[in-house]
């Protein structure tokens, strides 16, 4: 059950490694061990955080997947210095919540008090989290500049649009943003049409958090335009319940789940306000009872105790938007979270192994979609081999879906204004501009209680 030393792995550190969802990566990683190309196989993990208690009880986690497994596993080790887990890293994962729990919370609760959406990454909440994520994001960019030129950064942490952009204007290419949900959005179309989400292509386009599937080709053909017209198949799927098939069909395209927040907005503040806890205070209270009863005890049962409470976790994941379209329930194939880690070692393959793959990621646009200026990141298909992602052409855009996407965009680069250099002009034209915030006074009352 050790490492495998001297075989040519590669090393993988991931920033945040005290992380709620760090063992779903671990476990693709474990599972990827038996590829017959062992050149490009994760052979040392470095978990880097700030907090020490958090590391050790992913730590007690990863050691019982560890344990379970059949096959050479990674050699697992967990540092609190920066400098020392990305000096030597072949790839470096950063998925980081600056100012934790705590500080989604008030993200959430800042714009509710002002009736505006308070979500993760959405609207006011998402702009205040940016504004304190850039800058912290920006000098892990330096650092990865300075002691490991030669890494891949691949980006989760949020907003990862506007956090890869800020990222990028440091280390250019060698940085890439991941999300899960195009690719779940994707794989759950492709099955409603009874395809193999493998053997389709996607033509998806947005920024994070704000994109569209457009056409879904199998053998050639494109067979979103008969989903559409399919009441029954449509309304199989997350998606599609969520938007209502009316709607996707009024629109011509499946959006990505965040623009629920956008479509039905009132309906999804709505609901956000009603709830007895915010996601975040919910989340809050269910990961401290985790940590504490992992790191309090000897820790046998670590597995258990964090599986159980991923399954809670993804179950009630966009709970209020469902609450708001309905109120149904997350089928399994909604549930079949994971898709950060499928991304994340998809991509990491692909450069480590030189193996050619298609994923929707986030890079600087380079020309791919019209009308978005060429150094702004973009949520978009890419082809990934040795030289890292390059983004495929996408063609026009929808003037409805330009708008936002460019509208976004200037939020997006009015927070890193700020973030970089304080500037509080910046900081009200980020919050002001949002489109699900109608009111500058409310959005200078918010920037005022965050501090700003
Ligand atoms: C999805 C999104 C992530 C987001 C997460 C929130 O996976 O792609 O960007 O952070 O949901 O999930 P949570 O369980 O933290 O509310
Ligand atoms: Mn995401």
């Amino acid at each position: 059950m050790t490492g495998t030393t001297g075989t040519p792995g590669t090393r993988l550190t991931v920033l945040g490694g005290g992380g709620f969802r760090v063992p779903l990566v671990h476990r693709a990683l474990l599972a990827d061990a038996n590829h017959p190309d062992q050149a490009g196989r994760c052979t040392e993990l470095v978990l880097h955080d700030t907090d020490p208690e958090r590391l050790a009880a992913i730590g007690a986690v990863l050691a019982e997947q560890s344990a379970q497994h059949d096959g050479p596993v990674p050699e697992v080790r967990t540092t609190t210095d920066l400098d020392e887990a990305l000096s030597g890293a072949d790839f470096v994962f950063s998925a980081i919540r600056v100012g934790g729990l705590a500080g989604r919370v008030s993200d959430e609760r800042l714009p509710l008090a002002e009736g505006l959406l308070g979500q993760e990454t959405v609207g006011a909440g998402g702009v205040l989290y940016g504004l304190r994520t850039v800058p912290v994001a920006t000098r892990i960019a330096e650092r990865v500049a300075a002691v490991a030129p030669h890494a891949w950064v691949i980006n989760f942490t949020n907003p990862a649009g506007m956090v890869t952009e800020a990222m990028s204007r440091v280390l250019g290419d060698r940085v890439i943003g991941i999300c899960d949900s195009p690719v779940g959005l994707c794989r759950r179309a492709a099955r409603a049409v009874g395809a193999d989400p493998d053997r389709a292509d996607y033509d998806y386009v947005g920024l994070n958090h704000l994109g569209w599937l457009r056409r879904v080709v199998v053998d050639g053909t494109d067979r979103l335009p008969a989903l559409l017209a399919d009441t029954g198949a449509l309304e199989s799927f997350e998606e599609g319940k969520l938007f209502g098939a009316a709607w996707l069909r009024a629109l011509g395209a499946l959006p990505n789940e965040y623009l629920h927040y956008y479509y039905h907005h009132r309906e999804a503040l709505a609901a956000i306000q009603e709830a007895d806890a915010t996601r975040g205070e919910f989340l809050a209270q269910q990961q401290d009872g985790f940590y504490a009863r992992v790191s309090g005890s000897a820790s046998t049962g670590a597995f258990a105790a964090w599986e159980a409470t991923r399954r809670e976790r993804e179950e009630t994941y966009m709970a209020e938007s469902r609450q708001a379209s309905g109120g149904w329930e997350r089928d399994s194939c909604d549930l079949d979270g994971g898709g950060y880690d499928r991304v994340a070692l998809a991509l990491m393959r692909a450069i480590a192994r030189n193996e050619r793959t298609r994923l929707i990621l986030n890079v600087r646009n380079r020309g791919a979609v019209p009308g978005i200026d060429g150094d702004a990141v973009v949520e978009i298909p890419c082809v990934v081999d040795a030289g890292g992602a390059r983004p495929l052409a996408t063609g026009p855009v929808a003037p409805d879906q330009l708008g936002l996407m460019l509208q976004l965009k200037a939020v997006e680069r009015a927070a890193i204004e700020a973030a970089s250099d304080g500037s509080r002009p910046a900081a009200l034209r980020a919050l002001a501009l949002h489109p699900l915030v109608d009111s500058v006074h409310a959005a200078d009352r918010v920037l005022r209680a965050a501090g700003h």
